[in-house]
């Protein structure tokens, strides 16, 4: 259950951190796409507005001559080197007539004649603004028309027509390394995107397992309660149905006669209520809303009573009561909770002790506290057992102490009401048999 729990925990923690991740590496990446792009277009437009500087210059002394044939036709290749610098983009730019024939090439590099030939010509395939693949580097192209002009010309004291018929600007730029940069940034993202959920995974996974281990815990203990506390009814809930069924088939007895039945009767009520009772404590306590009452008493005197009231049982066994106690110590604390948790442990002595031995309280102050033990002589409590002594339904010797009627409850009530109190309890029990409970309460005044 609670590694479902965990799981969906993960899954959700996951899912929002691969959203996050992934929203903020798309801004990234498509901030740096579009820059590079607008970038690339700017260049681009840059380029188709070179001069064609050679174009004019080198050609003329080859023009015919007349009034309106066209001077400038497609008739030589003019590559510029010089016009685009290395500095500008690495770029060039072609001339071609409407059918896709080169009439002029200006470029930032040299290169053969053909490749140029084979740029217009894949350009031309496909207008439009696009790339294309050449000399292995990626180029984008865009193919500007330019529609042709009439302008006059005076060379050598004649004056010309020179008719400009329509053609075509190409212009080619080498956006290779700007597309590499978007893919490295891509894989650096994907990368890094998978590293870090990889790692977030695993944190997510320990933290998970950290906080969640209390939990479940506290809810095995408390099934477990659940489980002893319904099998601890079972037993009195038994005794009573076996005995209804014996008084029903004697119907014609009289009660009298039958009272052997009733007694088990109420001895099994009386288990059940007595349980009832303590798992109601327990309850209680666990809910942290209630306060204690606090109030200023004696102690001493308090104790005194208990002992009084519980000297008839310990007589019964022939068990004799020690006492040293520091007379009149005032406490500032509950008293019905001080009384309970002291007559817990008297009781436990008592039905603990060994017939005919002694048990001593020990009542004192020590600093601002008060320091009260109750000790008794019988079977000693195992080492490995000490530990577990105040857990709920924890039965050093479940053979023996069932009999004396106990759940294994009364010192887990004892430890959690000295603890709302803010004192503590502990126990030792010597190999020779001495078995000391003492818990210490503050304030003393
Ligand atoms: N004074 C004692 N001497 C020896 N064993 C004790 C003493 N007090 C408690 N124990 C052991 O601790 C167990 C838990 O005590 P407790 O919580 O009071 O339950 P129970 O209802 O059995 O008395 C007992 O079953 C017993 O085995
Ligand atoms: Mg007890």
């Amino acid at each position: 259950m609670f590694s479902n729990l965990r799981n969906k925990f993960l899954i959700l923690n996951m899912a929002i951190t691969s959203l996050v991740m992934l929203i903020a590496f798309s801004v990234v990446y498509l901030t740096t796409y579009n820059n590079i792009q607008t970038e690339n277009q700017r260049k681009l437009d840059t380029a188709v507005t070179f001069p064609l500087a050679g174009s004019i210059t080198s050609t003329l002394p080859d023009l015919s001559v007349g009034g309106d044939v066209p001077i400038i036709q497609g008739t030589g290749v003019v590559i510029s080197a010089s016009t685009l610098t290395p500095a500008s983009s690495p770029s060039f730019l072609i001339q071609t007539d409407a059918e896709g024939n080169i009439l002029h090439v200006n470029s930032f590099i040299d290169m053969p004649k053909q490749v140029y030939q084979e740029a217009a010509d894949l350009a031309w395939q496909n207008k439009g603004r696009s790339t294309i693949n050449l000399e292995d580097r990626l180029w984008l192209y865009s193919i500007t028309p330019i529609q042709g002009n009439l302008t006059k010309a005076e060379y050598n004291g004649q004056s010309f027509v020179t008719v400009m018929n329509d053609y075509y600007r190409i212009a080619f730029l080498d956006i290779t390394d700007t597309q590499r940069t978007l893919r490295d940034l891509l894989i650096t993202f994907l990368a890094v995107g998978v590293a870090t959920l990889v790692a977030i995974y695993w944190i997510s996974r320990f933290f998970a397992n950290r906080s969640i281990k209390p939990i479940a815990e506290v809810w095995e203990k408390q099934r477990q309660f659940i489980a002893d506390a319904s099998h601890e009814l079972k037993t009195p809930l038994a005794i009573i149905m076996a005995n209804y069924d014996a008084l029903l088939a004697n119907q014609d007895e009289t009660i009298k006669s039958q009272k052997e039945w009733f007694d088990y009767m109420k001895a099994g009520t009386d288990r059940m209520a007595k349980l009832i009772n303590d798992l109601l404590s327990l309850a209680k306590m666990e809910n942290t809303d209630i306060v204690a009452a606090k109030s200023s008493f004696n102690i001493s005197q308090v104790i005194g009573e208990v002992i009084s009231s519980m000297e008839a049982m310990a007589k019964e066994k022939g068990l004799s009561l020690g006492q040293s106690m520091d007379p009149n110590l005032n406490l500032y604390s509950d008293l019905e909770t001080v009384k309970k948790v002291f007559a817990i442990l008297l009781d436990n002595a008592i039905k603990y002790s060994d017939p005919n031995s002694t048990i001593n309280v020990v009542l004192k102050a020590s600093k601002h506290r008060v320091l009260c033990s109750v000790q008794n002589w019988g079977k000693p409590i195992a080492k490995e057992d000490l530990p577990k002594i105040f857990d709920r339904f924890y039965r050093s010797d479940s053979s023996r102490t069932e009999e004396s009627g106990g759940y294994g409850l009364g010192l887990a009530i004892a430890k959690m009401s000295i603890e709302r109190l803010d004192g503590n309890i502990s126990v030792e029990s010597k190999p020779d048999g001495l078995t000391t409970f003492t818990f210490a309460l503050g304030d003393v005044i």
